[in-house]
């Protein structure tokens, strides 16, 4: 498993202890100029007065990597002060960041039920990692007959933690690391605190979302999750606007992180539609209509992450209810933004249809009513809907515009 490299990190590392040897060495400088001066109204300069000593420099808790190795990381035991590892034991002093992060998609990421279908289908342990990146929340152990995805070796976890196993991406997998929470800033910026504390400048870079949002299985032609590199190559990466900016809610980078992290579902696409006029004659010719899908809010492709998840494009007329009381429908177009993929490792990607950050996908179809449908307000409706596994997902459409038309 080759997830794209995350080390670029330490490359952003600052020298901390740099700024507090410069202002210790200019402390120093000012002193002996004092010192020097001569004193108005004295024949003999004084002797130099007894140099207090310096004051220590500020000890700063040097930064610590938050994915050292890749996963599945270990926990290691119960943070000091804490009454266990699982999200639970956060909730009651940071109650926000629990409530935002109970309903994400991370609370979700192992019981989700379309994850649980497309593990049995893809039948490999190797998608446990990410979904559970802590090796206690495992029940078994996996070694691979020489790294053969499709030859796995189990062996009971003794370390096994059930508990922990039902929070998938819990709050640990980001803030615990060696018996501490890792924060953003150094511990020495809290008073108090009820817990050790650890500091990374990984915690919210673009990079750490890579550790699970990047993935290209060993021999694949493209990478399999491939968000970072999606959003890499965007105009976004250029501009510095990173996942956190567009997915931390308006209290990014400060206290008040929005851990729901859902980045304002609906917002990806700008949906433009293009007719000619709103008058529909009842059997007369058919009218084109183009329906331009731009991406003009992720900052990525539209839709993201696994291929198992895509979206549907439907175009339909909706009209008054018939005799019968059912509302009239006609479904002018549907075309799915997915990609394809061979099946069984390493999961080669065919075809892929999704709308590129910054870019667009062009419809065209055309609409008529034939005589005997009932005429008055119509409307033309188009949706995206979340589909898996190329199936439309049993949920109200990520997103829909509606536009009146008159039926004559
Ligand atoms: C008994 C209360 C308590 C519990 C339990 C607790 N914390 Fe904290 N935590 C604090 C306090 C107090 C601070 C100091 C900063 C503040 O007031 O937010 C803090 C600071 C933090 C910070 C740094 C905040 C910042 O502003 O940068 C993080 C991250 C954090 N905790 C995560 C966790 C996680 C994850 C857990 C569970 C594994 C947890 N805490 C459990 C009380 C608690
Ligand atoms: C590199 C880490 C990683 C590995 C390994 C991994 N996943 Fe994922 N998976 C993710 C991330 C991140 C998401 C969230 C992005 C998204 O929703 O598409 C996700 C989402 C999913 C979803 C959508 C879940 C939903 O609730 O709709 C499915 C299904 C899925 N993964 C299946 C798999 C399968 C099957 C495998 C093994 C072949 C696998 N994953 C291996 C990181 C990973
Ligand atoms: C330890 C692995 C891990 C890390 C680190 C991680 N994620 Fe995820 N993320 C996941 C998994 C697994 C899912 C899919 C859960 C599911 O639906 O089954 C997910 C889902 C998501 C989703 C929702 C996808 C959807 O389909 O609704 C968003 C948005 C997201 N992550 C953003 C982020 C951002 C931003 C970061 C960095 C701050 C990040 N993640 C870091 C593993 C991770
Ligand atoms: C997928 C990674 C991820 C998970 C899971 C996660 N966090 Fe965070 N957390 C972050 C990031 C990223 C930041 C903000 C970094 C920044 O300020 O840019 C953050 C910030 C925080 C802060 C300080 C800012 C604030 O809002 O007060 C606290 C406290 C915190 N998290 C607690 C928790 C708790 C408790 C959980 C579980 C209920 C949790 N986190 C789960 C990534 C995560
Ligand atoms: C310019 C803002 C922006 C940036 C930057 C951005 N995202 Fe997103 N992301 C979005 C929006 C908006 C959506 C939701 C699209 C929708 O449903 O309309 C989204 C959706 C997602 C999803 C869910 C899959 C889906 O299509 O619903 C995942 C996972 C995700 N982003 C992860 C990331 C990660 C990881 C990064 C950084 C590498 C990142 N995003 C950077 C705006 C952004």
């Amino acid at each position: 498993v080759a997830i794209i490299p995350t080390s670029s990190t330490s490359e952003r590392r600052r020298p901390l202890l740099l700024p507090a040897l410069l202002l210790l060495t200019l402390a120093s400088v000012v002193g002996t100029a004092d010192a020097r001066r001569p004193r108005k109204g004295k024949k003999k300069p004084e002797p130099a007065p007894v140099e207090a000593p310096a004051p220590p420099p500020r000890p700063v808790t040097p930064p610590v990597a938050l994915f050292p190795a890749s996963l599945p990381l270990s926990v290691g035991g119960v943070v000091p002060g804490l009454a266990n590892s699982t999200a639970q034991a956060c909730a009651g002093c940071h109650f926000d960041s629990h409530a935002a992060w109970a309903d994400s998609a991370h609370a979700d990421g192992w019981r989700s039920p379309r994850f649980q279908r497309a593990v049995a289908e893809a039948g490999t342990p190797a998608c446990t990692t990410c979904h559970l990146p802590f090796l206690e929340q495992s029940a078994v152990v996996v070694d691979y007959d020489g790294g053969d995805l499709d030859k796995p070796l189990t062996a009971a976890n003794p370390g096994f933690d059930a508990s922990l196993r039902m929070e998938g991406v819990t709050c640990a997998a980001c803030h615990v690391r060696d018996g501490k929470v890792v924060g953003t800033r150094p511990p020495e910026e809290f008073g108090p605190i009820p817990h050790p504390m650890a500091w990374s400048e990984d915690l919210g870079s673009d990079e750490a979302c890579a550790t699970c949002h990047q993935l290209t299985w060993e021999g694949a032609n493209t990478a399999f999750y491939d968000t970072y590199g999606e959003w890499k190559a965007s105009m976004y990466a250029d501009a510095g606007v990173g996942c956190v900016d567009c997915h931390g809610g308006a209290g990014a980078g400060k206290s008040g992180f929005d851990h729901g992290m859902d980045a304002r579902t609906g917002t990806g696409l700008s949906i433009l539609v293009d007719l000619p006029g709103v008058t529909l004659v009842r059997g007369e010719d058919a009218v084109p209509v183009k329906v331009v899908l731009q991406n003009t809010g992720a900052g990525h492709s539209y839709p993201t992450g696994s291929p198992f998840t895509g979206a549907r494009v439907r175009v339909r007329l909706v009209g008054p209810p018939d005799r019968r009381g059912e509302p009239t429908e006609k479904v002018a177009l549907e075309h799915d933004l997915r990609r394809t993929l061979t099946e069984g490792p390493p999961w080669d990607v065919v075809e892929d249809t999704r709308v590129p950050a910054g870019g667009q996908t062009v419809l065209e179809t055309e609409l008529s009513i034939p005589y005997g449908e009932p005429e008055g307000a119509w409307a033309l409706h188009v949706e995206i809907l979340g589909t898996s596994g190329g199936e439309p997902l049993n949920e109200p459409p990520r997103t829909a515009r509606i536009l009146p038309l008159v039926v004559e």
